[in-house]
């Protein structure tokens, strides 16, 4: 073997080294070199000759050629199908679903597509995967799976096989034999996924890889997948909840703004076309402490419940908890509440929860989750067919937020009667709606409209 086929190139500054050092001599920095292929002498030509500029009116396209998973959910999140050639990285939490989720979107593309596909793990035997295809009552006649975890093997065979799909499970269990560093390392998970993209570009395959998120959050080291790749997922979910929500967060071939909703059960990834039934399963009660909202995920609107729990604090510390609502946030509403709101909260524990364990992100859950804070407090309910929402400020007025009419139409279809809204959404939408408005300006109306007082 040569030598020095492989170098290390430091992350931060693009210094070389032959050897792995835990430092890097030319800018000091720590644990940056990660292993790549030498470049080959001759490799990089000057091409033939500057290439032409093209006037963009006159640049010719073809419309991508997309296939359906038969999945809904999943083709809404790719763009209205899978391109083919296209590269698809799928991250998550290891037991989110990931594997669950491809094995039924390849036997259902190959329903429809034709032809044979190919399943490659490096995490599970093939005796396992059967189990698990048994459960989800695959019935693909045409569906391959190979144990294997060699990246040259892996696309020698899907050379050999021609496959229509190319599934590899996953990208931190495959290594090429020309790096010497670990599988799952920076450098191994980059070149790997160069050689896929490669081969799905050069075979117009669709090729998805399966990437667990590493403690961070990031993809295998620092995002350096998501450069490669055309299209990334994220496939969320609390361990403790069935659902599980797919969200795009970069794609080539379309928006990323759309998510796909899933429920897990025991015969595998459930569609769940329309959100809101699922998180709102007893609406009819009133409780102290429950606030229903309109939020919006991806362009979808969703009605939540948020519920807030206030007990008298035990030791001399009160408790501030939150499950799906941002943490810093709530802190922050509790002391607006305090201060401007009239509401002592100083001795009182507060606990809050997205039910359902969707995680809401937006402003415009600040007034819904006042409310319930409020509503616990006093133990008097809210009414459950008054639908709420609002950004509040520090100073406690309550401003406009996003697609009102979206909002409002969801809730009217689900059958809410009453909408606690920012007063300047008032003359922001269409005379269409049958769902009474009140319009709050500050927090002390808000608190009026919903308590009386
Ligand atoms: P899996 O797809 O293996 O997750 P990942 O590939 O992201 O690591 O799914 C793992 C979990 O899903 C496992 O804890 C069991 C659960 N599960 C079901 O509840 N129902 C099912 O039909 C299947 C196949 C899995
Ligand atoms: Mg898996």
């Amino acid at each position: 073997m040569a030598k020095n086929k492989t170098i290390y190139r430091c992350q931060a500054c693009g210094a070389v080294t032959v050897k792995w050092l835990g430092r890097c001599p030319d800018c000091g920095q720590w644990n940056t070199l990660t292993e790549e292929r030498a470049q080959e002498k001759g490799r990089v030509t000057v091409s033939s000759g500057p290439s032409e500029p093209l006037l963009l009116k006159e640049i010719q396209y073809q419309q991508d050629k997309r296939l359906t998973t038969g999945i809904g959910e999943l083709d809404r999140v790719l763009g209205g199908g899978v391109v083919s050639g296209s590269l698809v990285l799928i991250g998550g939490d290891p037991g989110v679903g990931k594997s669950t989720l491809l094995l039924q979107a390849i036997n259902g593309f190959l329903k429809t597509a034709g032809g044979r596909g190919l399943y490659v793990s490096g995490e599970e035997s093939a005796q396992q995967i059967k189990l698990r295809a048994e459960r989800l009552g695959i019935d693909s006649e045409n569906l391959l799976v190979l144990s294997e975890t060699v990246l040259e093997n892996l696309i020698l065979r899907a050379e050999e096989l021609s496959p229509q799909m190319l599934i590899v499970d996953s990208i931190q269990t495959v290594y090429t034999v020309e790096l010497s560093s670990a599988p799952g390392t920076v450098g191994q998970v980059r070149e790997c996924s160069y050689r896929l993209m490669n081969y799905a570009k050069k075979y117009n395959v669709p090729t998805f890889i399966i990437g667990h998120v590493t403690k961070e959050g990031a993809l295998a080291g620092p995002r350096v997948l998501e450069h490669i790749v055309d299209t990334v997922l994220y496939f969320e979910g609390e361990r403790s909840s069935s659902f599980r929500i797919l969200r795009a967060v970069k794609n080539r071939f379309g928006s990323t703004n759309e998510i796909g909703v899933f429920e897990m059960t025991d015969r595998g990834l459930k569609e769940i076309s329309n959100p809101s039934e699922l998180f709102i399963q007893n609406s009819s009660r009133d409780e102290p402490g429950t606030v229903y909202t309109a939020t919006i995920e991806g362009t979808r609107p969703i009605i939540v419940e948020i519920q807030a729990l206030v007990s008298p604090t035990v030791f001399g510390m009160p408790r501030r908890t939150s499950i799906g609502i941002d943490y810093q946030r709530v802190n922050l509403l509790i002391a607006v509440l305090e201060k401007i709101g009239g509401v002592p909260l100083g001795m009182s524990d507060v606990y809050l929860n997205v039910v359902g364990g969707l995680r809401v992100l937006e402003t415009a859950v600040d007034l819904p989750v006042l409310l319930s804070i409020t509503s616990s407090f006093r133990d008097v309910p809210i009414d459950s067919k008054t639908v709420v929402f609002g950004e509040v400020g520090l100073t406690g007025e309550i401003r406009l937020v996003s697609q009102i009419d979206v909002r409002l139409k969801e809730a009217q279809k689900i059958g809410f009667k009453r909408a606690v809204v920012p007063v300047e959404a008032l003359n922001r939408v269409g005379s269409s709606l049958n769902i009474e408005l009140v319009g709050v300006r500050d927090i002390s109306e808000a608190l009026e409209v919903s308590f009386g007082r």
